[in-house]
């Protein structure tokens, strides 16, 4: 085989794998190898009812291509202590987390219920949060985990009609942010992804000749990538369609220095806002961390440390007012 990436003795649990981006991902894990723990309550698009079916066909079709597979049918907000359970009870373990299950409850931000926004950020925001708090101990004992979340386009630039689908997904990738930090010394990995594949949550939204493009199996590749040992990148969003990988990262405009002797007033604010917002490339940055503001520190304690020897000498053409 040409297959050089194999997942032998790995274990991955995907949740919401019954359908879907999930069930790609779950088929293509598992012939290369790894056991999958097919998770999926099996519900409607909003989240309601249950059916043991949709992960059953899954597993079967796995098991049918001589792969590795369990069912799980446990809902993650309210059972994700099941889901691990399967991959321990199974396989002994679990090494790759893909928090892929999701639900829309769509409508304007006017007529938004307050359930309608806390139901969407509980599966996919404290979904993946409290199943990725139970595999982390898994990953830190075996210095070893890979945790690929699922964001969206619509949590990156926002969307009509999903308030709530938004927030959880930008939440996700704050998510991503950190745990990319605080798994880094375990080799724990941790990756956002933001799709867009054909599937009951675009079959409706998107036109025929779009949807015809935008097959998941143009997904998955990137995801078991993400997966993979090989991969070395951590908390990074990739933006994933129709055949189309490419990252996405925060830039920050080369902005505007007060002096401590300006007046920080709302009006010197007004004044100068046009140059705050100026991205130009040679003064543009990509913060990653937080104390990515050092430069910002230094130069105004400069300014700082220059008035107070009496010094007004300072002179970054434009960028100094
Ligand atoms: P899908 O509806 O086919 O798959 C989601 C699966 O999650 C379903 O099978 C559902 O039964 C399962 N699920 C829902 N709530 C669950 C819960 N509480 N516990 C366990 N399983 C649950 O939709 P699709 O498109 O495959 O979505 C997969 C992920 O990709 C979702 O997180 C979605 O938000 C995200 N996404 C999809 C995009 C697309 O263009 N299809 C765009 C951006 C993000």
């Amino acid at each position: 085989s040409t297959d050089t990436l194999r997942f032998d003795n790995k274990v991955v649990i995907i949740t919401g794998a019954g359908g879907g981006l999930g069930k790609t991902y779950a088929l293509l894990f598992a012939s290369r190898g790894a056991k999958v723990v097919v998770n999926d309550l099996g519900g409607s698009l909003a989240g309601s009812g249950t059916s043991n079916k949709a992960a059953d066909l899954v597993v079967k079709e796995i098991e049918a291509n001589g792969g590795i597979a369990a069912a799980n049918y446990d809902n993650i907000v309210t059972n994700p202590d099941g889901i691990l359970k399967t991959a321990i009870d199974n396989f002994g373990t679990v090494h790759i987390l893909i928090n892929n299950a999701g639900i829309l409850k769509d409508s304007s931000f006017a007529k938004m219920s307050e359930s309608a926004f806390s139901d969407v950020v509980a599966v996919h925001l404290e979904g993946s949060f409290k199943l990725t708090k139970l595999c982390w101990p898994y990953f830190r004992n075996q210095n070893y985990g890979r945790i690929i979340n699922t964001a969206s386009p619509a949590g990156l630039y926002g969307n009509f009609g999903q308030a709530n689908y938004s927030a959880a997904k930008l939440g996700l990738v704050g998510l991503s942010e950190t745990l990319a930090k605080e798994g880094f010394k375990y080799n724990i990995k941790c990756n956002a992804i933001a799709p867009i594949a054909r599937s009951r949550m675009t079959e409706n939204l998107l036109p025929p000749n779009i949807l015809e493009k935008l097959s998941p199996n143009k997904i998955s590749p990137l995801v078991a990538y993400l997966g993979h040992s090989s991969n070395e990148i951590t908390g990074a969003i990739f933006e994933v369609a129709a055949g189309f990988f490419g990252q996405i990262r925060w830039e920050r405009s080369g902005g505007v220095y007060f002096k401590p002797n300006d007046s920080f007033t709302p009006e010197a604010i007004l004044n100068k806002f046009k140059d705050i917002l100026i991205f130009d490339a040679g003064t543009t940055q990509h913060p990653k961390m937080l104390n990515d503001y050092n430069k910002i520190y230094e130069t105004t304690s400069k300014f700082e440390k220059d008035n107070d020897q009496g010094k007004e000498k300072i002179d970054l053409k434009g960028k100094v007012v």
